[in-house]
Parts: structure tokens; sequence; C-alpha cells
């Protein structure tokens, strides 16, 4: 079911080519050390189907009432995904990740839900079935994801994902990230009103007219062979560089924020080989590499601008 067994979805770092992803390009993304965990148990006191985050201070009945909260309506596309109606059951998830941050909070506790799900009610959980429900509560979230998150939430590990073909893992030691969640991640909700992923979609469609040939949309897709490239050749000086254009690329595409700037401005300046907005923008998590002597450094900066980051062993 998962490297350790459980029913786990990880969280995940899009190295590079968010966006581009979306039109056909690659990107690079890697699986975080951390994720989230679900268990379903019976209802000792019957009725629907539910799920508790006591995290993320949500709890939520499974329904498909176009009115009902967008995790009450994934969870109803996970159980009807995997036909199992609406057992009298209670998935109690746990989190280790901020949600809405980028970091791919939603997939992974998708893709948890789906695979507690189907050990509960016994239904063969074939990756191509937890995909397909973890899938379907993605899109009351996203829209149309690309499916990225969903993939590296299930695989885990570190690769390169194209929509037509999916995640195909990269054989490389693990690399170290540096994590800078938004200092307002307080846990409470799944998506914060203030950033919304399918919003920056959106975004990124009216900037290049829905063009799959933009330029900037094409440079980020080169970007990632690169980045993967130089990653392969442990040269992270060179994946620092690529990540540098690519922030700066998205920027140009409306995806950044005065503050992710900002937050990348100081990683840099601290000594990062690197630094970028992870995930669809507009607000969430920064990224930075940085060699191992500068990583105390880079966090430090990050504490002056009250943002408390941490180091993440990718594809441990
Ligand atoms: O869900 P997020 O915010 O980590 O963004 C996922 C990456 C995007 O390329 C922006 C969207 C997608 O569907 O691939």
């Amino acid at each position: 079911m998962s490297r350790s067994g459980g029913a786990i979805g990880w969280g995940k770092v899009i190295l590079l080519g968010e966006h581009a992803v979306v039109y056909g390009y690659p990107a690079l993304v890697g699986a975080l050390d951390r994720g989230v965990t679900a268990a379903a148990l019976p209802t000792p006191a019957g009725g629907a189907l539910r799920l508790d985050v006591p995290g993320w201070q949500l709890a939520v009945h499974a329904s498909t009432r176009p009115d009902a909260d967008p995790p009450a309506r994934a969870l109803a596309a996970i159980a009807d995904s995997l036909g199992i109606g609406r057992p009298a059951v209670t998935i109690v998830a746990e989190t280790q990740l901020p949600p809405g941050a980028g970091l791919g909070s939603s997939a992974a506790l998708a893709v948890a839900c789906a695979r507690a799900l189907a050990a509960f009610a016994s239904v063969p959980a074939s990756p191509a079935v937890i995909a397909e429900a973890a899938g379907a509560a993605e899109r009351v979230f996203h829209g149309t994801p690309s499916g990225i998150d969903v993939a590296v939430a299930l695989a885990g590990g570190l690769g390169v994902f194209r929509k037509a073909s999916g995640l195909r893992a990269i054989a490389t030691p693990s690399l170290r990230v540096l994590v800078g969640p938004p200092a307002d991640a307080t846990g409470a909700g799944v998506v914060p009103a203030s950033r919304s992923t399918k919003e920056m979609v959106d975004r990124v469609a009216d900037a290049t007219r829905g063009d799959p040939d933009d330029a900037r949309l094409r440079e980020l897709g080169g970007l990632t062979d690169h980045g993967a490239a130089a990653l392969l050749a442990r040269d992270l000086a060179k994946l620092g560089a690529a990540m540098d254009r690519a922030h700066a690329t998205l920027s140009a595409l409306g995806v950044s924020t005065v503050r992710l700037d900002q937050l990348c401005a100081v990683a840099r300046a601290a000594g990062a080989y690197g630094a970028k907005l992870t995930g669809g923008g507009g607000g969430g998590a920064v990224i930075a590499v940085a060699p191992a002597d500068r990583e105390a450094a880079v966090l430090a900066a990050w504490r002056s601008c009250g943002v408390t980051g941490f180091v993440a062993e990718v594809n441990r």
C-alpha cells in the first residue's frame, strides 16, 4: 500500500515546471518526508460516511450536494469512485502538512483517504484505482488538475511528471530542500480563501491566452529538463540557477507575490543556490536549495521575515 505499510499520502514539492505541466510540459517533483495518514473505522453510532482531520479543524460528512463544502464533496467523490456507497465509517486523518500551501496537502489527504477506505471495504487497491479515486477528489478542489499532486502523493520518490505519461522516477540520492510555508498557514481549512490553485491556473491561461506554445511555458519546460539533468549530475548550483530562472518566469506569468519574491530574495542573499515559489503560487510556500553550511542561514533569514521553515529530505 505504501512504503510504510499504512494508509498514507505523501506531500510534495514541485522543484521545477508547475503551471507548464498543465500544458503538457514536464515537471520535476519530489515527495516530502511527510504527508497525511488515515485510518477508516466503523462509526459506533452508525450514520453516514465522515472524515475528521483534527489538525485542520475539519469534520465533514460525505455529500454530493452542489452547495456542500468541497471536502464533503471530495469525500463523496472518493467513495463513489471506489463504488462502496456510504458505509457507516469515520476516516480519521493525521496531517503533517500545512493546508493550502502548495505542498500537495489536498492530494495527500485524498490518497490517504482512498487507501484507508479501499482497505476497509476490501476493494483491491491497485495504484490505478487509488489514483482514479483521489483524482476525482482533486477535481472537486482544483477543476482540471494535471494529476502531478496525486501521482507523487501515491508513489512518493522523486521524478519527472508529464500529463501524457505520468510520473517517471529518477535514480538519484535524496535531496535536501528548504521549505518555507506561509506564516499564515494556521491549519484551519483545506484551501484557505486567500489562495486558490484554480485561480492561479486561470491566471496563467489568461496570460498565455491558453497557447501551449507560449515562450514562457516553453521556457519553464526547458528549465525542468536542465534542472533534472543538473540533479542527476549532482550539480546543485545549476539546479538552483534553474529554480531562480523559473521563479522569474512564474512571476512574469503573474503567479508570484511581493511576499514570495521577498522570501526568495532573502534565501538567495543568505547563500542559497536558488529559490522559487512551489505549486500554484499566489501565496503558499517557497523552496530553496542551499549548500549544507548555508541551510541554517536561509532558515534564519526566513525567520526574520516571520516564516518558520524546515528542511525536507526529498526522495528519502
Ligand atoms: O496544488 P498546487 O498548488 O501544488 O499546484 C499544482 C501544480 C499546478 O501546476 C499549478 C497545477 C496542476 O494541476 O498541475
